[in-house]
């Protein structure tokens, strides 16, 4: 269930962009969420960014390599933060992280990161030119 979508700025500027509780049926059988649960929330969030840069539709076309650190808890509240990392004629590299808020003590918890691209679309579906920045 997500429950707040934020982030003032394209950066994300240190304000996740989304904080995201994870429920009961995004668990998996080892009691830990799902990774493909996780994508998804980095997905939505890069998107995010990706489209106030583009001023319109864009598309994920890749994913990088990305590294699970550490499993997500139920009860968790998961952040996701995302920021342009790159920019090229048609595509734009967002940097998410994910952070996930923890137990009585709050603790801060590093879950994953990813490089996230996303290029923007005409109305055929193709790759547009960005605005200039
Ligand atoms: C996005 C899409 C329109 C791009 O079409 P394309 O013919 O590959 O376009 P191009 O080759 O001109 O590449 C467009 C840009 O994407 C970048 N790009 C393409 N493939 C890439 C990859 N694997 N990794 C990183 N960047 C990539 C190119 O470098 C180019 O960037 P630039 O213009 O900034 O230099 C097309 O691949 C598509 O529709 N993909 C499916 C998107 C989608 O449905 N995503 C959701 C999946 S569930």
């Amino acid at each position: 269930m997500t429950i707040e979508t934020s982030g003032t700025s394209a950066s994300g500027g240190g304000v996740p962009i989304l904080r995201v509780v994870p429920g009961p049926t995004d668990i998996n059988a080892n009691g830990h969420i799902f990774g493909g649960w996780v994508l998804s929330q980095m997905d939505i969030a890069g998107g995010i960014v990706a489209h106030r840069i583009a001023q319109g539709p864009v598309a994920t076309v890749a994913v990088e390599s990305m590294h699970f650190i550490a499993p997500i808890l139920l009860r968790d509240i998961v952040s996701v933060f995302a920021h342009e990392e790159r920019r090229g004629r048609t595509s734009i590299a967002i940097r998410i992280d994910v952070v996930a808020n923890r137990g009585a003590a709050m603790t801060d918890v590093h879950l994953t990161s990813g490089l996230f691209t996303f290029v923007a679309l005409d109305e055929d579906h193709r790759p547009r030119l960005l605005p200039p920045a």
